[in-house]
Formats: C-alpha cells, structure tokens, sequence
C-alpha cells in the first residue's frame, strides 16, 4: 500500500510505491485521451504550485494534473510574492499554509529547500525540482514511458548520457530504475561526473562508444548551465562531437532502442534535432504525455492518505 505523506524523492519509495505509482498512471493516461477529461478525485481540494525556478512541462502538467481531477489550482508568481521584498521560503510556506493547502508544489533552486519546507506545514509536498537533489515525478514518467516501451522496467541496459553533475534528474532515474533492478551506464566526460560516482552501483565510461553498445534505452541529458560557475566544456561544438546524439552514435545502440529526454532540449548541442524528432526512436513527447498523468495518480494517492489521516488525527 502507498503509504506517503508527501513526494519529496525517489530514494524514500520502495519498489512496490514506485509500481502503485506507474499503475494508477496508467488509468489516467486512457481518461487524458478522453474528449472529457474531468474526474472529481481531488474535488474540494486546494492545490498550491510554488515554482522558484523556471519550468515549462512540470508547471504546465501539475497544473492540468490538479484541475483534471477537479482540484482549486492556484500558481504562486513567485517574482510578484513578498519573496521579493525579503520573506524567507519558510515564512512563505507558513503563510499559505496558514490558509489551509492540501497539496504544495514546489521547485527550488536550492537541494534540500523542498524537504525542509514539507517539515514545516500541514499539507502533502511535491517535489517538482530541487537544485540538483531530486526531481521524483520526472523519473517517475521517464519509468512509465520506459515501462510501455519496453513491455518491463527490470533487467534492461540503460546509458543516462550528459551532463550528470548538475542534474537532478540523473539522480532521480539513478535511483529508481535501479531500484528497480536495471543496468545503468552513465556516459560523461569526468568534469559533468558528480564525485561519489562509484557509491552509486552505476557503470561509467567517457566513451559514448564504448557506452552505448548493447543499451535498450538512450537518456539525453542537457547541459546545465545555470548550476555552472566555470568552463565545464571546451566549446560546445566540441561537446556535440564528442558527447552529443547523433545517428553515428545511436546506430551503437541495440536496433529498437528508444530515446529519451527530459526536456527542455538544445538541439546541436547533446542531440541532434532530427533524432529528437524521429518518431520511430525519440519518445520525448511520449515523455511529455506520460508526465500528466503520472502526476495525477501521485496528487490522487496523497490526498487519499492526506483524508485518511485527518480522518485518525480527528479521532485521537
Ligand atoms: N523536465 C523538466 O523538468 O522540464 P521543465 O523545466 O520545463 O519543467
């Protein structure tokens, strides 16, 4: 059983949280093909999204996610808030929490900043991105994809290929998929690699070569410039020959491999743009699609145990 008070990471769920997860997404990606898309699971709930970094696909999906299923969305401009004249992020959340949220959403520029706010108010927490920490329901969708794809998200060879260092999601899909039992190869020149690489039961290679033979499934990574404070790369034409996906480098890979990426894309600079667009290999807007929905199977399984425990703390 699900048993979480909030979405903070994908290092605290088992493997049977993850598949409850991937499970009720599926009901909800046949309901979003639906021409009526609205479902009264989250009705008379208030859902508050925090985004303290920009964000195009997780705003947007939560967002969707929340008024699907009948949810009072509310987005928080972060520029326009009190932020701005000094509040702190907790003094933030204390506020809103003050005015009864069931579900927050929050993305921060800083690791740790999520976790810390979910210690402080009454709600469920959702992750949507913190520094280079965790981003769970981004690797949660990746899983989903993967998952359909590949008809299982066990025993498969997985090259997670970039910008390692700086990338939450890395860290996150690291840690799911192997939970969930897979071979992960991360592909990176040594100064996109974190330090502590060798705790993390990964294969490593700075050889995308070397790194792609034998994979079922290609991760694209971008480069994160805005956690950057120096040269990471000698140029990035040198990057794209080197580390970048081209059909050179993909045809490496075992023939029906797919390719994924979490988006937001620098075609020419880690992919080529006319492999990020070729249907029959690149399932980035499958990715995008599967984002909505896993969302709302993780709202829909928090606010059950949200009621359920409001309900116990009532009659203690
Ligand atoms: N993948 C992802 O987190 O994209 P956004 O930054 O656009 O939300």
């Amino acid at each position: 059983m699900f048993s979480q008070r909030h979405l903070l990471g994908i290092e605290g769920l088992s493997q049977s949280d993850i598949t409850a997860i991937l499970d009720l997404s599926e009901t909800y990606v046949e309901q979003n093909r639906k021409t009526n898309k609205h479902l009264d699971v989250l009705t008379g709930l208030t859902q508050i999204n925090m985004f303290f970094e920009n964000s195009t696909r997780t705003q947007a999906s939560f967002e969707l996610a929340g008024k699907r299923l009948g949810a009072d969305v509310m987005n928080m401009s972060m520029q326009a808030s009190s932020i701005k004249k000094g509040e702190t992020l907790i003094d933030t959340a204390l506020t809103l929490n003050a005015m009864h949220p069931d579900l927050l959403v929050v993305r921060h520029p800083n690791s740790g900043a999520v976790n810390l706010l979910a210690s402080k108010v009454n709600c469920s927490v959702l992750n949507a991105g913190d520094g280079r920490h965790e981003h769970p329901t981004q690797a949660l969708l990746d899983a989903l994809t993967i998952r359909r794809r590949k008809g299982r998200l066990h025993r498969l060879t997985i090259a997670i290929c970039g910008d390692i260092a700086h990338s939450r999601v890395a860290r996150s899909n690291i840690i799911l998929l192997g939970k969930m039992e897979n071979r992960i190869r991360l592909i990176a020149p040594p100064t996109l690699l974190p330090s502590g690489i060798d705790k993390l039961g990964v294969e490593v290679t700075g050889d995308m070569r070397e790194g792609l033979k034998d994979v079922d499934v290609v991760m694209m990574l971008r480069l994160q410039r805005e956690r950057m404070d120096g040269g990471f790369i000698p140029s990035e034409r040198e990057y794209f020959h080197r580390f970048g996906l081209d059909d050179e480098k993909l045809a490496i890979a075992n023939d029906d491999a797919i390719v994924m990426h979490p988006g937001p894309m620098n075609r020419g600079v880690e992919i080529d743009g006319l492999i990020a667009d070729d249907i029959n290999r690149s399932v980035i807007q499958e990715q995008v699609e599967m984002g909505v929905a896993v969302r709302m199977a993780a709202m829909d399984l928090l606010a059950r145990n949200h009621k359920r425990w409001r309900v116990e703390e009532a009659m203690a």
